[in-house]
């Protein structure tokens, strides 16, 4: 075969694959066997390693993955990919379509109702029918290149077909099927892995893999739902550019409702809602969008977001069950929590079997008794929750439920002696080495947010405890791969082993672990009082243990101990310390280092030859009357609005400077950073008498160029 034969051969067979790829995700309606599709593929595989030379980078055979990247490189939208307004109510959605009349000065607006789908943005650029790019949202201005794991998924066309316009910019979404993240979960949790909370991280997670051969074995999924730039081709509303891009090969987002008038818009929601659970993605909203470009321009954008299109977010999803019994969880600081046994119902698209009831107050407040029909929630990620009883239903035999009666005074999981604290209504397992306690405090130190070790999920670590190869969580380090190889996840009878290679990936993740710097070790050790964010401050104010078992900062600020919360923030602004390290959380680290259990930790990491180093060290000098040190330690900032930079970063900014940084305001807060359009948050501060600065004021504050705090009321 020439060169030339072999070049239009691959051609017409890669065109071909392309055709049949489409017609079984698009058309679900093949024309060919699979077997016939492998021989198709085997054939141009076959003839590209031939002629490597010759084949196309968008071949599809190369959908498989090539070689790990080393990292993304970010690219700049070229029309930023900006957010979307969300609507709570159906009184919202009301206002919103009486803004579009008004605005466009006409009664009836022509507008799509389509399922939002909750995956990942992203923007595929064709360029004379190729795929160049494929690249995150990111910030909305920048995104990351994924161009290596977007060509794994089936669904997005390598080529457009004939007649592909010069420059073409889709947008839509990458998503996990439902079926395809519940397949992936029970996989992850027999391998041991922790399940991902829902397809949308998931999804997330996979285009964050370096190695697109990873990302092939996770069956992604795409549909496009609007476009950024695109040159040579004209197109007047989304109806022509969806009919467009759907001739050229790419999948719309659908169902998609047209609707002319509120009452439309409204009909179209409420049948979404129905129909939304049988999509093959999660969704939690409608997206409503105005038709007709010219009009889309009329009504232009904000900074933020399009004022054309909204998102309605459909309420949390509650359904009734009948609660069968009580089970009592213990966790890592021995904390015994009930947990409502159901009987099976599905909400928002997953089966629910159990639900939180918090502890005995809110059972009591609640009056829950076993037998009863009970209202659960489940919004997103939440934990589903009991939310109230049906008491109509109440069977004569209901019972009422004691926990510490149903457990007998005693441990479920250790028979250890349990107590009440004063003032808390939670019951504890006191004793300290509670297997179960054990083991979900390894599941804390191995967790994503402290030492990231993979392969430690709950399974494994219950089975590490149960077998007596972990006593206390640092056991894990010492333990060989043979020995975790072996270990037994299932019974006697039905032994089910761990095996090499999960092994070896725990053993591996876990040297790596030792070099973890110090807020995670922190994080991770679960000290009382001690969460993510106080763990980083108090990485910040000290270098390593040593510092901080022996940190005279510390001392000095539990002596602080005055109950009074609200005066924290200004005890410790000479500190420049943010109020994530109060008292009580200085009293919580050093009483454990002064405790024997802190000695014995200590002298175990430096067996082990762990030394945890602070990643983000820079105490602040006291801030001293004109002192020149930053004006924002110790305070706290809440942002609103839009400002130059991203809001993350921004809040790195202060946070550097020894402020905090705060979600909503209220009289606590020292500075509301306002940029372009804060709405209610401005309002409020104004109400509260708040500073508002905006960002030259910001910029100033953290030069240390104001020295005082806004005067008090
Ligand atoms: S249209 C520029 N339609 O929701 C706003 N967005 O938009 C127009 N999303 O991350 C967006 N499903 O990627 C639109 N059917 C849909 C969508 C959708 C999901 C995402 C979008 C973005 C966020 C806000």
């Amino acid at each position: 075969m020439t060169p030339e034969e072999a070049l239009a051969e691959m051609s017409r067979l890669a065109a071909e694959i392309e055709r049949h790829n489409r017609l079984y995700y698009e058309e679900a309606d093949p024309e060919i066997a699979d077997a016939e599709y492998d021989r198709l593929f085997r054939t141009l595989e076959e003839l590209e390693s031939g002629f490597p030379d010759l084949a196309r980078p968008n071949s599809p055979t190369r959908r498989v993955g090539g070689a790990p990247l080393k990292g993304f490189v970010q690219r700049a939208h070229p029309v930023p990919m900006l957010s979307i307004d969300d609507l709570f109510s159906e009184g919202e959605l009301a206002d919103f379509y009486a803004r579009l009349q008004r605005g466009l000065g006409r009664a009836e607006v022509a507008v799509t109702v389509e399922p939002k789908i909750d995956g990942v943005a992203v923007a595929l650029h064709y360029r004379d029918g190729e795929l160049e790019w494929a690249v995150t949202r990111g910030d909305g201005a920048v995104g990351d290149v994924i161009t290596e794991n977007v060509r794994t998924i089936r669904r997005v066309p390598l080529r457009l077909a004939e007649g592909a316009p010069s420059l073409l910019e889709v947008r839509g979404e990458i998503f996990l099927p439902k079926e395809t993240f519940a397949r992936l979960n029970r996989a992850r949790d027999e391998a041991g892995l922790p399940a991902f909370k829902n397809p949308r991280n998931a999804a997330a997670g996979t285009l964050k893999l370096l190695d697109s051969r990873e990302v092939a074995r996770r069956p992604l999924d795409f549909l496009a739902h609007g476009h950024g730039l695109i040159e040579g081709l004209v197109a007047a509303s989304s109806d022509e550019l969806a009919g467009e891009l759907a001739r050229l090969g790419l999948p719309w987002n659908g169902p998609v409702w047209r609707a002319g008038s509120f009452e439309e818009v409204l009909a179209a929601v409420r049948e979404l809602d129905v129909m939304r659970h049988s999509l093959p993605y999660e969704t939690d909203g409608a997206v409503v969008k105005v038709v007709d470009f010219a009009a889309r321009e009329a009504l232009g954008t904000t900074a933020r977001a399009p004022r054309w299109a909204a998102a309605f977010k459909y309420p949390p999803e509650q359904q009734e069950t009948v609660l069968r019994g009580i089970t009592v969880q213990v966790g890592r600081t021995g904390t015994l929590t009930p947990v409502a046994e159901l009987d099976p119902v599905l909400v928002s698209g997953s089966t629910v079997r159990r639900a939180t009831l918090h502890n005995q107050d809110e059972i009591d407040r609640q009056d829950v008794r076993i037998g009863d029909t009970v209202v659960i929630e489940k919004a997103g990620e939440i934990i589903p929750a009991v939310v109230r009883v049906v008491l109509e239903k109440r069977p004569a035999d209901a019972v009422r439920y004691d926990l510490h009666e149903a457990i007998g005074g005693r441990c479920p999981a250790c028979g250890g002696e349990v107590a009440r604290e004063a003032g808390f209504v939670a019951w504890k397992c006191r004793n300290p080495s509670c297997p179960a306690k054990t083991a979900n405090r390894l599941r804390q130190l191995v967790g994503r947010k402290a030492l990231d070790i993979e392969g430690v999920g709950s399974i494994v670590a219950e089975k590490l405890v149960e077998r007596g190869l972990v006593a206390d969580p640092l056991d894990l380090f010492s333990i060989e791969a043979d020995t975790l190889a072996v270990l037994n996840l299932g019974t006697e009878t039905e032994p089910r082993v761990l095996g090499a290679k999960n092994a070896a990936k725990i053993v591996e993740t876990a040297a790596r672990a030792r070099e973890m710097p110090l807020h995670r070790w922190l994080f991770g050790l679960g000290f009382p009082q001690v969460g993510e964010s106080a763990a980083k401050e108090l990485a910040r104010l000290h270098r390593n243990l040593d510092e901080l078992a022996d940190s005279a900062l510390l001392r000095e600020l539990r002596t602080f101990a005055t109950g009074q919360r609200k005066e924290d923030s200004e005890l410790l602004a000479p500190y420049g310390i943010a109020s994530e390290v109060g008292p009580a959380v200085a009293a919580s680290v050093t009483e454990f280092f002064e405790s024997d259990v802190g000695a014995v930790l200590r002298e175990r990491l430096r067996a082990l030859g762990v030394d945890p180093q602070s990643a983000n060290y820079a105490p602040l000098a006291p801030v001293d009357a004109g002192g020149g040190s930053s004006g924002a330690a110790g305070r706290t900032f809440v942002i609103t609005g839009t400002l130059s930079a991203p809001r993350e970063d921004i809040k790195e900014r202060i946070e550097a400077a020894g402020g905090k940084v705060s979600g909503s305001v209220s009289k606590k807060t020292d500075y509301l950073v306002a940029g372009e359009g804060g709405g209610s948050k401005l309002e409020k501060a104004n109400s509260l008498g708040v500073a508002v600065i905006d960002e030259a004021g910001l910029a100033e504050l953290l030069s240390g160029d104001i020295d005082s705090a806004p005067e008090e009321e």
